[in-house]
């Protein structure tokens, strides 16, 4: 887990799974940005400067979910490529 801590406060977090060295891919879990911080660059600094650095660095690929219509821009926005979509319906 990497934090985004703003004066003191905790104001954001990314979560990834265990980095494998044999699967040689890393899944981004969850990524938060409290709402009174968000729109200011906390998120992408959070994947782009921090995660997928070191995930670049040793050569990984880094793979995510996109649950929302606005995680989708988001991810879009910072240099994820779209695969695919898929849909589950409960009752
Ligand atoms: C998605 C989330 C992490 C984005 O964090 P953020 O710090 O606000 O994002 P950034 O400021 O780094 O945004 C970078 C770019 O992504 C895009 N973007 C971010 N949030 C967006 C939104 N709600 N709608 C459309 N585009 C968005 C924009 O292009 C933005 O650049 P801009 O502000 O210059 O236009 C944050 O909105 C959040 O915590 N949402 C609730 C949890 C969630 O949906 N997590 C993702 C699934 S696990």
């Amino acid at each position: 887990m990497l934090v985004a801590e703003t004066e003191g406060v905790l104001v954001g977090y990314v979560t990834s799974d265990e980095f494998d060295p044999k699967k040689k891919s890393v899944v981004l879990e969850t990524i938060y940005v409290h709402p009174d911080y968000r729109r200011i660059g906390i998120g992408q600094r959070l994947v782009s400067n921090y995660l997928r650095k070191w995930v670049d660095e040793r050569g990984f690929s880094i793979h995510t979910f996109a649950i929302s219509l606005d995680s989708f821009h988001f991810f879009s926005k910072i240099g994820f490529k779209f695969q695919y979509a898929r849909m589950d319906f409960w009752t």
